[in-house]
């Protein structure tokens, strides 16, 4: 059976989720890792046993490579993934897809032209609870959805922007709290809700104004083409991340997701549907845990010549919903 050869292109905090999830994987090998930052790139090739570059040009005509890994910052994303795909590679991006939808579009084209594969991290669709709330929606146990919401309360403190050369600014990561943390949160109640027909919303930055010159804070009211509701809050200006709250109201009982358990409410009743295994402290540890069960979906599909799911297609709606909260921010 052909081993699929794997690199991966920015070695920062989110590199160690793809790094272990590929070293699980069966017929999958990281070869490369890449970083500007020349340190980074060779500790991290030590301690996976592969080989370090600085300059992603380097790998774009290794045959030996199939699929990379985008762990770069956001205005990065569309430039390397055109290029890997031009390349002949299969490219899986961390979110968000690209940091405006013109660029998010040429990376569908070149990703359509190239016959390559383009996967768009969402792991949180991975979680039992984002299964159990879209099997219930569509097998209509509950009777119709009829509205939901989506809170994100977390913190993120001077220092994740001032040690960061690009989080906090339009040109480098293309937006604040709505397209880095919460539009995770925005994809999930787009999967759920389906097309949208009108966006509501507006941004602040309401703690950090010194520090950043994107927004912390968010809200919006989202229409479905069905006429279900929901309303979203974000923010990274709480003093603790807290983990993502999500009720799904439907005509016979509601879906909780509170503290990263899932509870029904029904007649009166209520329900522990799903409690995590392990004692979750906050919500960065368990944003993480549907990484390792995306990326091996990820290469099934590839290995079979099969369309991964959560597709340029797919990972731009979540973007599109962000760009409609900020214009109708700026439009109001
Ligand atoms: N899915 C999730 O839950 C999740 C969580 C965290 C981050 N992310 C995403 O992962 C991506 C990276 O975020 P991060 O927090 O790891 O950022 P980071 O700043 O910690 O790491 C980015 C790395 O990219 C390197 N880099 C910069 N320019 C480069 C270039 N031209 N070539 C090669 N390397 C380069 C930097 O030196 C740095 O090591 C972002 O898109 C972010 O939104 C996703």
């Amino acid at each position: 059976m052909k081993e699929f050869g794997a690199a991966i292109i920015g070695c920062g905090s989110i590199f160690t989720k793809h790094a272990e999830a590929i070293a699980t994987l069966k017929g999958v090998k990281l070869l490369a890792v890449v970083d500007t930052d020349a340190n980074k790139a060779a500790e991290a090739a030590r301690e996976y046993g592969c080989q370090a570059f600085t300059d992603y040009n380097e790998i774009l005509n290794r045959q030996d490579i199939d699929v990379v890994h985008l762990c770069t910052p956001h205005y990065l994303h569309a430039e390397m993934a055109i290029d890997l795909l031009n390349a002949g590679k299969h490219v899986l991006t961390e979110k968000p897809i690209a940091m405006n939808l013109p660029s998010a579009w040429r990376m569908l084209e070149a990703a359509e032209r190239n016959k390559g594969q383009l996967g768009v991290v969402f792991q949180n669709r991975y979680n039992e609870p984002s299964v159990r709330m879209k099997e219930t929606i569509e097998s209509g146990i509950l009777g119709s959805l009829i509205c939901m919401k989506g809170i994100v309360t977390w913190n993120r403190n001077d220092a994740y922007y001032t040690n960061s050369g690009w989080r906090g600014k339009w040109e480098t990561e293309g937006g604040g709290v709505l397209i880095n943390q919460t539009i995770h949160t925005l994809d999930l109640l787009q999967w759920f809700g389906g097309d949208i027909a009108s966006v509501q919303g507006s941004v602040t930055t309401d703690v950090l104004s010194d520090v950043i010159e994107v927004e912390d804070t968010a809200h919006a009211v989202i229409v479905f083409r069905n006429n279900v509701r929901a309303l979203f809050y974000g923010t990274n200006a709480y003093l603790v991340n807290s983990p993502v709250e999500l009720e799904l109201v439907f005509e016979q009982g509601t879906l909780l997701l509170r503290r990263n358990c899932l509870y029904l409410f029904k007649e009166g009743k209520e329900t522990l549907l799903f409690e995590p295994f392990t004692t979750i402290t906050n919500s960065k540890s368990y944003w993480g845990t549907g990484h390792n069960r995306l990326i091996e979906d990820f290469y099934e599909h590839v290995k079979s010549d099969r369309d991964f799911w959560i597709n340029g297609t797919e990972g731009i709606k979540a973007l599109q919903l962000v760009m409609d909260i900020y214009n109708s921010s700026s439009t109001r």
